[in-house]
Protein backbone atom coordinates (compact mmCIF):
# COMPACT_ATOMS: atom_id res chain seq x y z
CA UNK A 1 0.00 0.00 0.00
CA UNK A 2 1.49 3.64 -0.82
CA UNK A 3 0.54 6.68 1.31
CA UNK A 4 -0.47 9.83 -0.28
CA UNK A 5 0.84 13.12 0.84
CA UNK A 6 0.28 16.36 -0.27
CA UNK A 7 2.61 17.49 -2.70
CA UNK A 8 4.61 20.05 -0.40
CA UNK A 9 4.69 22.99 -3.10
CA UNK A 10 1.03 22.85 -2.80
CA UNK A 11 1.25 23.18 1.36
CA UNK A 12 3.84 26.11 1.21
CA UNK A 13 1.61 27.84 -1.66
CA UNK A 14 -1.83 27.39 0.66
CA UNK A 15 0.40 28.68 3.64
CA UNK A 16 1.46 31.88 1.56
CA UNK A 17 -1.54 33.09 0.19
CA UNK A 18 -3.56 32.86 3.49
CA UNK A 19 -0.60 36.34 4.55
CA UNK A 20 -1.77 39.49 4.55
CA UNK A 21 -0.44 41.00 1.11
CA UNK A 22 2.00 43.82 2.23
CA UNK A 23 0.38 46.74 3.82
CA UNK A 24 -3.18 45.36 4.21
CA UNK A 25 -3.34 46.89 8.00
CA UNK A 26 -3.37 50.45 6.28
CA UNK A 27 -7.17 51.03 5.38
CA UNK A 28 -6.70 54.61 4.48
CA UNK A 29 -6.21 55.29 0.23
CA UNK A 30 -2.86 55.31 -0.66
CA UNK A 31 -2.12 58.41 -3.07
CA UNK A 32 -4.43 61.64 -3.27
CA UNK A 33 -3.62 64.72 -5.10
CA UNK A 34 -2.79 67.53 -3.07
CA UNK A 35 -2.67 65.27 -0.05
CA UNK A 36 1.09 65.36 2.12
CA UNK A 37 2.02 62.00 2.73
CA UNK A 38 3.31 61.21 6.59
CA UNK A 39 2.65 57.81 6.29
CA UNK A 40 5.56 55.93 5.20
CA UNK A 41 8.37 57.08 7.76
CA UNK A 42 10.28 59.00 4.79
CA UNK A 43 12.82 61.54 5.54
CA UNK A 44 11.07 65.05 5.71
CA UNK A 45 14.12 66.86 3.54
CA UNK A 46 14.47 66.49 -0.23
CA UNK A 47 18.14 64.33 -1.12
CA UNK A 48 21.65 65.88 -0.92
CA UNK A 49 22.18 68.20 -3.75
CA UNK A 50 25.29 66.20 -4.27
CA UNK A 51 23.49 62.72 -4.49
CA UNK A 52 21.16 63.73 -7.32
CA UNK A 53 24.17 64.83 -9.23
CA UNK A 54 25.44 61.24 -9.06
CA UNK A 55 22.09 59.87 -9.80
CA UNK A 56 22.26 62.19 -12.78
CA UNK A 57 25.99 60.46 -13.80
CA UNK A 58 24.95 57.47 -13.46
CA UNK A 59 21.99 57.19 -15.59
CA UNK A 60 24.42 57.39 -18.31
CA UNK A 61 25.42 53.76 -17.30
CA UNK A 62 22.11 52.25 -16.54
CA UNK A 63 22.65 49.64 -19.64
CA UNK A 64 25.48 48.20 -17.36
CA UNK A 65 24.62 45.59 -14.60
CA UNK A 66 25.71 46.19 -11.11
CA UNK A 67 28.45 44.66 -9.22
CA UNK A 68 26.95 40.96 -7.89
CA UNK A 69 27.76 41.38 -4.76
CA UNK A 70 27.72 44.90 -4.04
CA UNK A 71 30.96 45.33 -3.20
CA UNK A 72 31.05 49.05 -3.18
CA UNK A 73 28.50 49.18 -0.77
CA UNK A 74 30.00 46.58 1.29
CA UNK A 75 33.23 47.99 1.23
CA UNK A 76 31.60 51.72 2.14
CA UNK A 77 29.66 49.98 5.48
CA UNK A 78 32.84 48.05 6.66
CA UNK A 79 35.28 51.67 6.40
CA UNK A 80 32.09 53.97 7.99
CA UNK A 81 32.13 51.89 10.78
CA UNK A 82 35.69 50.48 11.12
CA UNK A 83 34.43 47.18 11.17
CA UNK A 84 35.57 44.10 9.67
CA UNK A 85 34.16 43.22 6.17
CA UNK A 86 33.57 39.91 7.54
CA UNK A 87 30.75 41.10 10.32
CA UNK A 88 28.84 42.86 7.35
CA UNK A 89 26.07 41.80 5.10
CA UNK A 90 24.66 44.54 2.32
CA UNK A 91 21.38 44.30 0.40
CA UNK A 92 18.58 46.18 -0.98
CA UNK A 93 17.35 47.94 1.70
CA UNK A 94 17.33 46.40 5.22
CA UNK A 95 13.67 44.63 4.66
CA UNK A 96 15.95 42.40 2.04
CA UNK A 97 18.64 41.85 4.50
CA UNK A 98 16.21 40.74 7.01
CA UNK A 99 15.30 38.13 4.45
CA UNK A 100 18.26 36.86 3.70
CA UNK A 101 19.07 36.49 7.51
CA UNK A 102 15.56 34.82 7.99
CA UNK A 103 16.20 32.29 4.53
CA UNK A 104 19.63 31.14 6.06
CA UNK A 105 18.67 30.84 9.56
CA UNK A 106 15.02 29.10 9.55
CA UNK A 107 13.79 26.00 8.80
CA UNK A 108 10.23 24.42 8.88
CA UNK A 109 9.23 24.22 11.95
CA UNK A 110 11.08 27.13 13.39
CA UNK A 111 9.35 30.11 14.99
CA UNK A 112 10.64 33.65 14.83
CA UNK A 113 9.10 35.92 17.39
CA UNK A 114 8.38 39.67 16.91
CA UNK A 115 7.23 42.38 18.58
CA UNK A 116 3.63 43.69 17.43
CA UNK A 117 1.83 45.58 15.78
CA UNK A 118 5.43 46.30 14.09
CA UNK A 119 7.12 47.01 10.77
CA UNK A 120 4.65 45.32 8.14
CA UNK A 121 7.21 43.20 6.49
CA UNK A 122 7.31 41.16 9.34
CA UNK A 123 4.85 38.15 8.82
CA UNK A 124 5.74 37.64 5.47
CA UNK A 125 9.49 37.42 5.60
CA UNK A 126 8.74 35.04 8.57
CA UNK A 127 6.30 33.00 6.31
CA UNK A 128 8.54 33.47 2.94
CA UNK A 129 11.73 31.59 5.35
CA UNK A 130 8.93 28.62 5.79
CA UNK A 131 9.26 29.88 9.55
CA UNK A 132 6.09 30.07 11.97
CA UNK A 133 5.60 33.71 13.05
CA UNK A 134 4.37 34.34 16.84
CA UNK A 135 3.65 37.72 17.41
CA UNK A 136 4.74 39.22 20.72
CA UNK A 137 2.29 42.60 22.01
CA UNK A 138 3.51 45.35 23.27
CA UNK A 139 2.97 46.63 26.66
CA UNK A 140 -0.22 49.23 27.11
CA UNK A 141 2.69 52.06 27.24
CA UNK A 142 4.04 50.88 23.66
CA UNK A 143 7.24 49.46 24.60
CA UNK A 144 8.50 45.49 23.93
CA UNK A 145 7.43 43.14 26.85
CA UNK A 146 10.46 41.88 27.30
CA UNK A 147 9.41 39.14 29.49
CA UNK A 148 7.10 38.28 27.11
CA UNK A 149 9.55 37.44 24.91
CA UNK A 150 11.55 35.21 26.77
CA UNK A 151 8.13 33.34 28.13
CA UNK A 152 7.12 32.74 24.28
CA UNK A 153 10.56 31.45 23.82
CA UNK A 154 10.55 27.89 22.83
CA UNK A 155 13.40 24.73 21.48
CA UNK A 156 11.40 25.76 19.02
CA UNK A 157 12.69 29.86 18.16
CA UNK A 158 15.22 30.31 16.34
CA UNK A 159 15.23 33.99 15.65
CA UNK A 160 13.99 36.47 17.78
CA UNK A 161 13.33 40.35 16.21
CA UNK A 162 13.33 43.03 18.40
CA UNK A 163 13.04 46.93 16.83
CA UNK A 164 14.27 50.01 18.25
CA UNK A 165 13.46 52.82 18.32
CA UNK A 166 10.05 50.59 17.38
CA UNK A 167 7.99 50.79 14.11
CA UNK A 168 4.95 52.14 15.42
CA UNK A 169 5.58 53.66 18.76
CA UNK A 170 8.60 55.58 18.24
CA UNK A 171 10.19 54.12 21.89
CA UNK A 172 13.53 52.51 22.16
CA UNK A 173 14.69 49.44 24.27
CA UNK A 174 17.48 50.85 27.00
CA UNK A 175 20.23 49.51 27.15
CA UNK A 176 20.44 47.31 30.04
CA UNK A 177 17.39 45.80 29.68
CA UNK A 178 18.46 45.11 26.48
CA UNK A 179 21.46 43.36 27.46
CA UNK A 180 19.67 41.63 30.52
CA UNK A 181 17.12 40.30 27.71
CA UNK A 182 20.17 39.38 25.72
CA UNK A 183 22.05 37.52 28.70
CA UNK A 184 19.42 35.64 29.79
CA UNK A 185 18.05 34.02 26.04
CA UNK A 186 19.67 30.79 25.46
CA UNK A 187 22.96 31.09 23.35
CA UNK A 188 21.61 29.04 20.05
CA UNK A 189 18.63 31.87 19.28
CA UNK A 190 19.92 34.56 17.00
CA UNK A 191 18.30 38.81 17.91
CA UNK A 192 17.63 40.50 14.97
CA UNK A 193 17.85 44.38 16.31
CA UNK A 194 16.08 46.23 14.07
CA UNK A 195 17.59 49.68 14.07
CA UNK A 196 15.95 51.05 10.75
CA UNK A 197 15.65 54.70 12.42
CA UNK A 198 18.45 54.16 15.29
CA UNK A 199 20.04 57.44 13.75
CA UNK A 200 17.02 59.99 14.76
CA UNK A 201 17.79 58.19 18.44
CA UNK A 202 19.96 60.31 20.46
CA UNK A 203 20.51 58.09 23.13
CA UNK A 204 22.49 55.95 20.81
CA UNK A 205 25.87 56.63 19.66
CA UNK A 206 25.68 54.39 16.00
CA UNK A 207 29.09 54.19 15.72
CA UNK A 208 29.14 51.92 18.59
CA UNK A 209 28.45 48.35 17.98
CA UNK A 210 29.01 46.64 20.96
CA UNK A 211 26.06 44.81 21.27
CA UNK A 212 27.10 43.08 18.89
CA UNK A 213 30.43 42.23 20.23
CA UNK A 214 29.23 41.31 23.41
CA UNK A 215 26.38 39.52 22.42
CA UNK A 216 28.04 37.12 19.49
CA UNK A 217 24.45 36.00 18.05
CA UNK A 218 22.89 39.51 17.61
CA UNK A 219 22.54 41.00 14.77
CA UNK A 220 22.08 44.50 14.43
CA UNK A 221 20.46 45.20 11.23
CA UNK A 222 20.33 49.27 9.52
CA UNK A 223 19.28 50.58 6.70
CA UNK A 224 20.18 53.95 4.08
CA UNK A 225 16.30 54.35 3.50
CA UNK A 226 15.37 56.39 6.49
CA UNK A 227 17.75 59.19 7.80
CA UNK A 228 19.86 59.46 5.04
CA UNK A 229 16.73 59.52 2.47
CA UNK A 230 17.54 56.90 0.28
CA UNK A 231 14.24 55.16 0.65
CA UNK A 232 13.52 54.78 -3.57
CA UNK A 233 17.12 53.47 -3.99
CA UNK A 234 17.49 50.44 -1.75
CA UNK A 235 20.36 49.93 0.20
CA UNK A 236 20.49 48.00 3.78
CA UNK A 237 23.14 46.31 5.50
CA UNK A 238 23.75 44.65 8.89
CA UNK A 239 26.59 43.66 11.37
CA UNK A 240 26.78 40.11 12.35
CA UNK A 241 29.41 37.84 13.70
CA UNK A 242 31.32 36.84 10.67
CA UNK A 243 29.45 32.70 10.34
CA UNK A 244 26.11 34.69 10.49
CA UNK A 245 26.60 37.45 7.72
CA UNK A 246 28.42 35.07 5.80
CA UNK A 247 25.15 33.40 5.97
CA UNK A 248 23.11 36.71 4.94
CA UNK A 249 25.62 37.28 2.35
CA UNK A 250 24.94 33.66 0.67
CA UNK A 251 21.05 34.45 0.32
CA UNK A 252 21.53 37.80 -1.14
CA UNK A 253 19.48 37.97 -4.87
CA UNK A 254 22.69 38.65 -6.85
CA UNK A 255 22.83 41.76 -8.60
CA UNK A 256 20.10 43.16 -6.53
CA UNK A 257 21.82 46.62 -5.22
CA UNK A 258 22.16 48.75 -8.04
CA UNK A 259 24.95 50.92 -8.74
CA UNK A 260 23.06 54.47 -8.23
CA UNK A 261 22.30 52.92 -5.27
CA UNK A 262 25.76 52.08 -4.41
CA UNK A 263 26.99 55.76 -5.31
CA UNK A 264 24.10 57.62 -3.70
CA UNK A 265 25.84 55.91 -0.23
CA UNK A 266 28.74 56.71 -1.09
CA UNK A 267 27.98 60.53 -1.84
CA UNK A 268 26.12 60.66 1.47
CA UNK A 269 28.24 59.01 3.66
CA UNK A 270 30.89 61.69 1.95
CA UNK A 271 28.66 64.47 3.17
CA UNK A 272 28.52 63.63 7.03
CA UNK A 273 28.64 67.31 8.13
CA UNK A 274 25.24 67.58 6.37
CA UNK A 275 23.42 64.03 7.43
CA UNK A 276 23.84 65.49 11.33
CA UNK A 277 22.76 68.61 10.37
CA UNK A 278 19.39 67.20 8.95
CA UNK A 279 19.19 64.70 11.64
CA UNK A 280 19.31 67.90 14.59
CA UNK A 281 16.60 69.19 12.25
CA UNK A 282 14.36 65.87 12.02
CA UNK A 283 14.26 65.69 16.20
CA UNK A 284 13.64 69.07 16.80
CA UNK A 285 10.43 69.29 14.39
CA UNK A 286 9.54 65.56 15.86
CA UNK A 287 9.36 67.60 19.50
CA UNK A 288 7.55 70.69 17.98
CA UNK A 289 5.06 68.24 16.65
CA UNK A 290 4.72 66.22 19.46
CA UNK A 291 4.73 69.49 21.86
CA UNK A 292 2.14 70.54 19.07
CA UNK A 293 -0.25 67.78 19.58
CA UNK A 294 -0.02 67.70 23.45
CA UNK A 295 -1.13 71.36 23.05
CA UNK A 296 -3.69 69.87 21.14
CA UNK A 297 -5.11 67.49 23.89
CA UNK A 298 -3.70 64.34 22.54
CA UNK A 299 -0.95 62.03 24.58
CA UNK A 300 1.76 61.21 21.52
CA UNK A 301 4.18 59.31 23.11
CA UNK A 302 7.84 60.12 23.35
CA UNK A 303 9.34 58.99 20.02
CA UNK A 304 13.28 58.19 19.31
CA UNK A 305 12.47 57.87 15.37
CA UNK A 306 11.71 60.19 12.61
CA UNK A 307 7.72 59.98 13.50
CA UNK A 308 5.17 59.75 16.37
CA UNK A 309 2.89 57.73 17.36
CA UNK A 310 -1.12 58.60 19.30
CA UNK A 311 -2.28 55.47 20.92
CA UNK A 312 -5.94 56.17 20.15
CA UNK A 313 -7.31 52.76 20.13
CA UNK A 314 -10.32 51.91 18.45
CA UNK A 315 -10.70 56.13 17.26
CA UNK A 316 -7.41 56.04 15.73
CA UNK A 317 -9.56 55.61 11.75
CA UNK A 318 -11.53 58.57 12.72
CA UNK A 319 -8.47 60.66 13.17
CA UNK A 320 -7.04 59.07 9.64
CA UNK A 321 -10.11 59.97 7.70
CA UNK A 322 -9.80 64.01 10.01
CA UNK A 323 -6.12 64.16 8.85
CA UNK A 324 -7.16 63.05 4.99
CA UNK A 325 -9.55 65.99 5.31
CA UNK A 326 -7.20 68.24 6.77
CA UNK A 327 -4.93 67.44 3.87
CA UNK A 328 -2.13 64.78 5.32
CA UNK A 329 -2.48 61.52 5.02
CA UNK A 330 -1.15 59.52 7.94
CA UNK A 331 -0.32 55.97 9.20
CA UNK A 332 -3.69 54.27 10.83
CA UNK A 333 -3.01 50.76 12.43
CA UNK A 334 -6.69 50.03 13.25
CA UNK A 335 -7.63 49.37 16.91
CA UNK A 336 -3.83 50.66 18.09
CA UNK A 337 -3.01 54.32 16.88
CA UNK A 338 -1.59 56.83 14.43
CA UNK A 339 1.62 56.86 13.15
CA UNK A 340 2.80 60.45 11.88
CA UNK A 341 6.10 61.21 10.04
CA UNK A 342 7.54 63.76 11.12
CA UNK A 343 7.28 66.50 8.16
CA UNK A 344 7.20 70.28 7.41
CA UNK A 345 5.38 73.10 8.49
CA UNK A 346 2.77 73.40 6.43
CA UNK A 347 2.24 69.05 7.12
CA UNK A 348 2.15 69.51 10.91
CA UNK A 349 -0.15 72.54 10.03
CA UNK A 350 -2.47 70.34 8.55
CA UNK A 351 -1.83 67.55 11.62
CA UNK A 352 -2.75 69.83 14.07
CA UNK A 353 -5.82 71.15 11.93
CA UNK A 354 -7.14 67.22 11.94
CA UNK A 355 -6.07 67.24 15.87
CA UNK A 356 -8.75 69.99 16.65
CA UNK A 357 -11.51 68.43 14.32
CA UNK A 358 -11.05 64.99 15.92
CA UNK A 359 -10.64 66.45 19.73
CA UNK A 360 -13.82 68.71 18.93
CA UNK A 361 -15.83 65.83 17.21
CA UNK A 362 -14.75 62.65 19.50
CA UNK A 363 -13.97 64.49 22.75
CA UNK A 364 -10.25 62.74 22.43
C1 LIG B 1 11.25 48.82 11.40
C2 LIG B 1 11.59 48.77 9.96
N1 LIG B 1 12.52 47.92 9.55
C3 LIG B 1 12.87 47.83 8.27
C4 LIG B 1 12.27 48.63 7.32
C5 LIG B 1 12.66 48.43 5.88
O1 LIG B 1 13.36 49.46 5.36
P1 LIG B 1 14.17 49.32 4.01
O2 LIG B 1 13.89 47.97 3.42
O3 LIG B 1 13.72 50.44 3.17
O4 LIG B 1 15.61 49.42 4.40
C6 LIG B 1 11.29 49.53 7.68
C7 LIG B 1 10.61 50.37 6.68
O5 LIG B 1 9.64 51.03 6.90
C8 LIG B 1 10.93 49.61 9.05
O6 LIG B 1 9.98 50.44 9.48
Amino acid sequence: MTTSRAPQPAARSGELMRLPAYRSTDPMPQHTDGVIDLANNELMLAPLPAVVESLRHGADHVHRYPDPTARTLHHAVSKCFATDPERVVVGPGSGAVLQQLLLALCAPGDDVLYPWPGFDAYPLLVAQAGARGVPVPLTAAGEHDLPAFAAKTTTRTRVVILCSPHNPTGRRIPHTEMRAFLTALPPDIVTVVDQAYVEFDEEEDTSDLGLMHAHPRTVLLRTFSKAYGLAALRAGYAFAAPDLAALGRRTMLPFSVTRLAEQAVQVSLDHSQQFTRRLALVRRERQRLEEGLRTEGLAPLRSYGNFVWLPLGAAAERFAVAALRAGVRVRACPGEGVRISVGDEEAHRRVLAAARDFKAAHGG
